[in-house]
Parts: C-alpha cells; structure tokens; sequence
C-alpha cells in the first residue's frame, strides 16, 4: 500500500526540553517509512554546559536548523524565534509542529504554526500551576490552547483542558518523556561516577538548584544562600546554578564556594542525574526535577507557593516549602517525614512515553489545517 510519509517538525529551545523530546526524536527516527523528522533548535539556552553537553549525552543529531536567538527580555526572545521559525515552517511545510512543555520557544513555535494553518502537537499539556505570574504558566495556556493534540503526563491535566474548552478527543494520557530519558539512560547514570569523584558519600549531601526569577531575582536569593550556608555547617550542599542565578548571586556580593558548600557550573545530564539519585534531598525551584526526584524515591523540597506538578506531591516525593528560605532550616526533618510516607510512580511513567505518541501521531488523520497559510 503507497503511504506518505508525514512531516513532523520539532522545535526546541532550553535545557529540559532535550530531554523531553530526545525520546521521541528516537523513535520517529525508528519509523523512517513513515516519519520525515526535522529539528529546529531555537537557541534559548546556548552555553554548551546548557545545550550541547545534552544532544551529545542523549545521543540527539545535530539539529537541522538552529535559530541562534539567544537571550532577550519575553518580547523580544519570542519575537525573534517567531521571526526565525516562519521561514523554516514555510521551506519545510510540516504535518505536525511538535513542541514540548512551556518555555519561551515552546510558546512562539505554537503561534507561528497555528497561524499558519499547522497542526501543533504539545507535549507535557495541560500542567497548570494556577499562578499567571509565572512567565511558564502564560505559554501553558496559550500553547494548550491552540494545540490540535494534546499529549499529557498527569492524571489531572485532562480535566484542566477540558474546562478550558479543549477538544477531549484531542487529549491523549501517554505518560512522561522526560522519564523515558531516565529509564533508557539508568545504566549509564548509574555508572557516571560524580559522586565519589567529588568525594561526596550516597545518602551524604543535599543537591540545590534555583533559577525562577521569582527567588533568583528578588531578595530572597541572599536570603536562601544565609540558609545554605548555615546548612553547609549539617551536611555537604551541591548547588549546579545556572548562569543567571551564579551571576545574581556574584552581583550580591556573596561567596559561591563556603565550608560545606560548593556552587558549581551546570552540569550534565548523566552526572546531575546520577548526583541526584544519591541525593539526601534536592532542594530545587525546577519542575522536571520535581519528577525526575519522584521516579528515582529522591525526597524533593520544593520551595516554590505552587507547583504544575501536584502528582509529585500525593504520590510521590515532593513537597512544597512555599517561597519560604527560612524553612530550609527544617530540611533534614521534613526528609525523614517524606521517606516516611509511601509513594508510587504515576500512571505510565514506564519509559514508553515517546512510543506511545509516535503511535498517535501515525494514527492521527483528519488534522488538515484549521487556517490559509497567508
Ligand atoms: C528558561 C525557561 C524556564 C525553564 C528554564 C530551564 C522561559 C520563560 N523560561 O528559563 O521555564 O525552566 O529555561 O532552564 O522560557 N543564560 C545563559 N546561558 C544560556 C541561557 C541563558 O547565560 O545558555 C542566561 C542569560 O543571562 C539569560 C538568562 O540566563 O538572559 C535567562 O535565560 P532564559 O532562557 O531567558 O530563561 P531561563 O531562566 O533559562
């Protein structure tokens, strides 16, 4: 039987983006009778400790197209992948524009598509936090919005989409990609070795990150470095810190490297994730590392008044200390509590996530384009 191949377009932007869509970029590329993939790497994240450490480390290929947009206040960083993407959409004439969670580059590949009559397809849909101060929170809901298929990790999501007006036909529950990396990576993570090549012991330190304007540009970064540093007297903190937030804290004045505490470059994907499955706890404002600690039995303290996430809290690891640094003083007692509490991994999370959405987008028809092409 003659089939056409179908398009698929992937664009990606920042660090967890790699590791969403690294998996499905696999398996479309394990279907080439039926897939003609693409990869448009907007540029966002750009330091090779932010992105090319991680096509090298997830085995993603070069990508096919990279923007090159760099940093920029929200208007200008959207504007420009918007201006750079609409070009390529128009050489490339995709079936699909696949884009994963909420970042910046998400966001603009999903406006450019849909107004151009390609059916996008979202991955990681349907998470809200309810708060719209978070710029991730705003690309959400646009991103869901005019998606044609939604692809989601979290039991709640379905019905967050669907009062919203999403299609429910449109919504497939195919479980986590960004798990999928861990559970095809496990062995490799397992042997990366960083935890006794920096003299750290299993179960012995605390790992942190922090980059959320909402700590890493008001005060309350000096006040949760006050707390680390007080930590560091308990047990050894780990603290990989983004450029941005390293350069905030440089700005205050205050010392990255104290007795106990090292804040190092970003790291990999191999050795942060094997660092953090010897984690005592991770301490962190991420979102993907509010999973990623759920799969691996981590306990996770999120100090964050929210969370898209909240399967990690009733099931799994995490727990929200709220935007409160002066809580970082109860750490080792709120471990003991979460490894107290019994926890499961969500519905899926089983590393099939990406084969799964593969099969939906064979399977999918009937998604003509919604507007002319201008
Ligand atoms: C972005 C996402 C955030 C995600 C995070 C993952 C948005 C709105 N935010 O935040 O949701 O959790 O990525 O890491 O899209 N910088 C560098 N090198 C780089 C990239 C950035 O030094 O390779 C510095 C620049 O000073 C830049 C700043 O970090 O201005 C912020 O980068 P940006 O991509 O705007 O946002 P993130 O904080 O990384």
């Amino acid at each position: 039987m003659y089939m056409t191949r179908k398009k698929v377009v992937t664009v990606v932007g920042t660090r967890p983006n790699f590791m969403k869509m690294g998996p499905i970029l696999g398996a479309l590329a394990g279907r080439p009778e039926e897939f003609d993939s693409t990869l448009v790497h907007t540029g966002q994240h750009y330091d090779a400790a932010m992105s090319d450490v991680f096509f090298e480390e997830l085995g993603i290929g070069a990508p096919d197209y990279s923007l090159d947009v760099g940093s920029g206040s929200h208007a200008q960083q959207t504007a420009c992948v918007m201006q750079r993407l609409e070009p390529v959409l128009e050489q490339e004439q995709p079936d699909y524009v696949l884009i994963p969670g909420d970042v910046n580059s998400t966001l603009a590949a999903a406006l450019v598509a849909s107004k151009m009559g390609i059916p996008v397809a979202h991955v990681e849909a349907g998470l809200r936090s309810f708060d719209r101060s978070m710029p991730e929170e705003i690309n959400r809901l646009l991103c869901d919005r005019v998606a044609d298929l939604l692809f989601t990790h979290s039991p709640e999501a379905e019905e967050y989409l669907v009062s919203e007006g999403c299609d429910p036909a449109a919504i497939h529950y195919v479980g986590n990609t960004m798990i999928d990396t861990l559970v095809a990576l496990r062995s490799r993570i397992d042997a990366e070795g960083g935890i006794s090549r920096r003299g750290l012991e299993p179960g012995g330190y605390m790992l942190v990150t922090l980059h959320r304007p909402a700590l890493v540009d008001t005060p309350l970064l000096a006040a949760v470095m006050e707390e680390l540093y007080e930590l560091a007297g308990e047990m050894r903190v780990l603290f990989p810190a983004h450029p941005r937030t390293r350069a905030a804290i440089q700005d205050l004045g205050l010392p990255l490297d104290m007795p106990g505490l090292d804040v190092t470059d970003p790291m990999g994907y191999l050795e942060f994730l094997h660092l953090l499955s010897g984690a005592t706890a991770v301490l962190t404002d991420s979102g993907g590392i509010q999973e990623e600690a759920t799969y691996l039995g981590v306990p996770c303290l999120t100090l964050r008044d929210n969370t898209e996430r909240p399967v990690t809290v009733s099931m799994g690891t995490n727990m929200l200390l709220g935007l409160r640094p002066d809580r970082v003083t109860e750490v080792p007692t709120l471990v003991d509590a979460i490894q107290a509490r019994p926890a499961k991994l969500p519905p899926l999370w089983d590393g099939n996530a990406a084969n799964r959405i593969v099969e939906v987008l064979a399977g999918a028809k009937d998604l003509a384009p919604t507007a002319p092409a201008a």
